[in-house]
């Protein structure tokens, strides 16, 4: 029996990446690869690109310029991109950097096995167009190896929004959902194999509409049917729009016992000029009303969110309607972003924010925003949550794992095994975790 071939992925960026990193690997296990965790023993090098911050192509040029050397030593190593900058750039990535032997975009990932054949064969394989079918369901070749306790599973993926500083749109193409049937056949098996929290994934996960038995299915019904698979005891969805938040799906945040009261519903800017100039389509206002809906469904909830701040043309009063506005929520996280520009979105012709007064906005932005969040963080001090228990922590004897508003948790317990869900009282907040005892 011969070797078998080893593949090294480097994913960046956001979920979705790790989760279809782990797809391309099972997809080229079925090709003789196993992973390994260092690029100098590799067979083939794959990096699993994001868009999103600013210079990405660049970063990607730059760090495939540094697999040259590798590559004269080993000339049968085949070096390919996926992702985000594989489908904005194209061939592209090969005209520029001859040692990239594939490019893969995120719609054609079950054209790997093949592609990777056509590379082996000597010749350059480019795979970047957006077909109609499943990818997930084409690139099934599972090996039924054991799994941690929380896993990701995609649901949704591209976005119809067109938010005027984004590239999702162009780079993961039309909104489109997965079928109900085959994504609850996906949960029984991450369950059999030790999933207990599963985080549904989309880009503008809250728009699935999936078909189902009865036509398509929403988010919340969905969710529901995920709330029927034994074994599994913990649903969690990022990441959301505001004008995706349907009835059911709030109500579901009051009635859904497996859905955990955490809740990622970015608003990007609490000013209604920005706002329209973003083409968000919702105001700070709506986006209040609706939090407050989702509290009374829900009242422990803990809210998450994205902003940026500089964006084109915002001004100091602005940026103030940004601040009030996350006074007005009080988020247990959040994730701030110097706007940087996009070439090719609506945002970057225009007039660009001094970056000096970006860089201000965003550190006082982040000062309001850590406040809150060890606020909510120390207010769990005294009070019992469930912990999923994911790995053993830093000191002898101690796990850590998650609560259901998502704060990592220590405890010391030598007899707590991983994937155990139990009640802890929080003794402690500390810098970015809570310490608590078992009950
Ligand atoms: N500049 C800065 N931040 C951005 N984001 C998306 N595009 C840009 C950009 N051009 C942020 C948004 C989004 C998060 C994933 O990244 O806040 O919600
Ligand atoms: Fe990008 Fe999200 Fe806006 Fe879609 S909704 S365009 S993914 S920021």
């Amino acid at each position: 029996m011969s070797e078998p071939k080893k593949l090294f992925i480097k994913t960046y960026g956001c979920q979705m990446n790790v989760y279809d990193s782990e797809r391309m690997s099972e997809a080229l296990g079925g090709q003789g690869y196993v992973e390994t965790k260092t690029p100098d023993d590799a067979d083939m090098i794959l990096l699993n690109t994001c868009h999103i911050r600013e210079k990405a192509a660049e970063k990607v040029y730059s760090e495939l310029g540094r697999f040259k050397g590798l590559k004269a030593e080993k000339p049968d190593l085949k070096i390919g991109v996926a992702g985000c900058v594989a489908q904005a750039e194209g061939e592209e990535i090969m005209r520029r950097q001859p040692l990239v032997d594939l490019v893969v975009g995120p719609q054609s990932y079950h054209r790997l096995p093949e592609m990777e054949a056509k590379t082996r064969a000597g010749e350059k394989a480019l795979g970047t167009d957006f077909p109609e079918e499943d990818k997930f369901e084409k690139l099934k070749n599972r090996p039924k190896a054991k799994r941690g306790p929380t896993a990701f599973l995609t649901v949704q993926e591209g976005c119809d929004k067109f938010c005027a500083f984004c590239v999702v749109p162009y780079t993961r193409g039309a909104e489109v959902s997965r079928p109900a049937d085959r994504i609850i056949r996906e949960a029984h098996d991450l369950v059999e194999r030790g999933v207990r929290e599963i985080t549904l994934l989309g880009q503008n996960v809250n728009a699935y509409h999936g078909a189902g038995p009865d036509g398509d299915m929403t988010l919340a019904g969905l969710i529901w049917e995920l709330n029927k698979v034994d074994g599994l005891e913990r649903i969690r969805f990022t990441t959301s729009h505001p004008n995706d938040m349907a009835d059911d799906l709030i109500e579901a945040h009051g009635t859904c016992d497996k859905l955990m009261p955490y809740l990622h519903l970015p608003v990007q800017s609490g000013s209604d000029r920005i706002l329209k100039r973003m083409n968000r389509s919702h105001t700070a206002e709506s986006y209040l009303r609706l939090i407050e809906r989702i509290r009374a469904a829900r009242p422990d909830i803990v809210m998450s969110g994205d902003f940026i701040v500089g964006f084109p043309e915002e001004t100091e009063e602005d940026f103030q309607a940004t601040m009030d506005l996350v006074e007005e929520v009080k988020y247990g996280y959040a994730y701030s972003f110097k706007y940087s520009t996009r070439p090719g979105t609506p945002a970057a012709e225009r007039a660009q924010v001094d970056p000096a007064a970006a860089d201000d906005r965003l550190q006082r932005l982040q000062a309001l925003i850590t406040r809150h969040q060890r606020e909510i963080q120390d207010g769990m001090v005294g009070r019992t949550v469930r912990v999923l228990f994911e790995k053993p922590g830093r000191l002898p004897g101690q796990m850590v794992g998650k609560s259901e508003y998502l704060h990592s948790v220590h405890v010391k317990g030598p007899e707590i095994a991983v994937g155990d869900l139990k009640e802890v009282r929080i003794t402690e907040s500390g810098a970015n975790s809570l310490a608590g005892e078992l009950l």
